[in-house]
């Protein structure tokens, strides 16, 4: 079987690597609209060869078009520009390195990789002068990367914040609205197609830490790899957490937060982060329910933006990957590239037990005299300064909420730690990080 059609006069020749729910979307999408794309582009945008596991099983695409050797044809010298929507590290990284050496520009979807090894990538892609995009990596397609790597490029950001996991999303606004527990919505998710046979990279928040690493190293100028990126998934969120969030006018999210964090010194670090998180209902983050993705900007001169979109399938990630495709044949039509690594800042990254959070404590304790004194000592010895104490009467017991103001993450977390051992505490019902709020 051949791998690669006759090429047209002038066009720019496209290996597409892998060929289910997005790749069949922009396989569809270059056959269907192949007249405009060549007129934005300014060139022919064509299919050279599709690489799958198995060429069999794929009837509805041009036989003379398919192959089973990815590796042989991200080099051909018929191919221009690699579009990998595979997913995975190994084998991808090194067809991809293969492509970037040959002088292949690449277009990828691949957080994973990036999250891990960007840094090799972009070195490949300037040795051979190519571009390498992946727009659609994070948040599907919402324009997000481009707008953090070219329209504010003349910015300072100071964070990144979002909701970047559809399956995470769907599954707390779910438990949100019914009051059900997080297992249940889960077999519900996954029964109506909205969580994967395996959702553990999306409920453990990897998916979310890897579209992390890649933000914070857009946004602030600097390598943040996923094992940078402190991560905590879904799993643990109760119906109480819920329950406790709703009695305060919030809801829980799992956010991916990137911060530019100052010091008292003026010592600038990076915060990347993954947990779920309480915010209030009236928080733009907030409204976002089901799959949907929405991610909020802060930068100095910019002020808040707010991107909001569909986060996954198949025809929104084949958006981004197109535009990106148009983006590497304008470039080669005026013999340019597009933006290079921009990693010259290299700010050091901040361990979460460092990074400044807020607690929401809600507690089930003994309602007698001192008992309230003794839960605000347990903060003051950890120095931490309680911003809000909420108590309610139930039976011979209280229900007493501490929300707390900015302390470092590890003394909020031993601050717990002691609380839960103390005689008054009868158990600490929710615990969760607070953001959206005045510090
Ligand atoms: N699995 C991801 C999600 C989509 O649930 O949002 C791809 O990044």
């Amino acid at each position: 079987m051949n791998t690669v059609a006759a090429p047209q006069e002038g066009a720019i020749r496209v290996a597409l690597l892998g060929c289910g729910t997005v790749g069949g979307e922009v396989a569809r999408l270059l056959t269907e609209q192949a007249g405009e794309l060549a007129a934005r582009a300014g060139v022919p945008v064509e299919l050279a060869g599709i690489a799958v596991r198995r060429p069999d099983k794929h009837p509805e695409l041009p036989p003379e078009l398919l192959t089973a050797d990815a590796e042989k044809l991200v080099t051909s010298d018929e191919v221009d520009v690699v579009v990998e929507l595979v997913g995975g590290i190994e084998p991808v990284r090194g067809w991809l390195l293969a492509a970037l050496k040959a002088g292949k520009s690449v277009v990828t979807a691949n957080k994973a990789l990036l999250a891990e090894h960007s840094a090799d990538l972009f070195e490949a892609a300037d040795a051979a002068g190519a571009d390498l995009y992946f727009e659609a990596a994070v948040a599907g397609a919402i324009p997000l990367l481009r707008p953090l790597r070219e329209s504010l490029a003349g910015d300072r950001i100071t964070r990144v914040m979002g909701i970047v996991n559809g399956t995470t999303n769907y599954i707390l606004s779910a438990m949100d609205s019914s009051g059900a527990g997080y297992a249940e919505t889960l077999d519900e998710a996954s029964r109506l197609g909205y969580a994967e046979a395996d959702p553990t990279a999306d409920v453990d928040g990897y998916d979310a830490a890897s579209k992390a690493a890649i933000l914070a190293s857009l946004a602030f100028h600097t390598r943040v790899t996923a094992s940078d990126v402190h991560r905590e998934g879904i799993a643990d969120v109760t119906a109480a957490d819920l329950g406790a969030a709703r009695i305060l006018g919030r809801t829980v999210k799992l956010l991916a937060i990137c911060e530019r964090v100052t010091d008292d010194d003026g010592v600038e670090s990076v915060s990347a982060r993954v947990h779920p998180v309480m915010i209030p209902r009236s928080h733009q983050l907030a409204g976002v329910g089901g799959a949907f993705n929405a991610v909020y900007v802060e930068a100095d001169a910019a002020g808040e933006l707010m991107f909001y979109g569909q986060g996954a399938g198949g025809a929104p990630t084949a958006s981004a990957v197109l535009g990106d495709l148009v983006a590497v044949a304008r470039n080669r039509v005026v013999g340019g590239r597009g933006p290079r690594e921009s990693a010259h800042a290299a700010l050091p990254v901040r361990p979460m037990g460092q990074t400044p959070t807020r607690y929401h404590v809600s507690l089930s304790v003994a309602d007698r005299a001192g008992v309230l004194a003794q839960v605000a000592q347990a903060f003051a010895d950890h120095g931490v300064s309680i911003a809000a104490v909420r108590q309610s009467d139930v039976g011979d017991r209280a229900s007493l909420v501490v929300v707390t103001h900015q302390a470092p993450d590890a003394a909020l977390e031993s601050t717990v730690d002691e609380i839960s051992r103390l005689d008054v505490v009868h158990e600490v019902v929710s615990v969760m990080r607070v953001e959206g709020e005045d510090q």
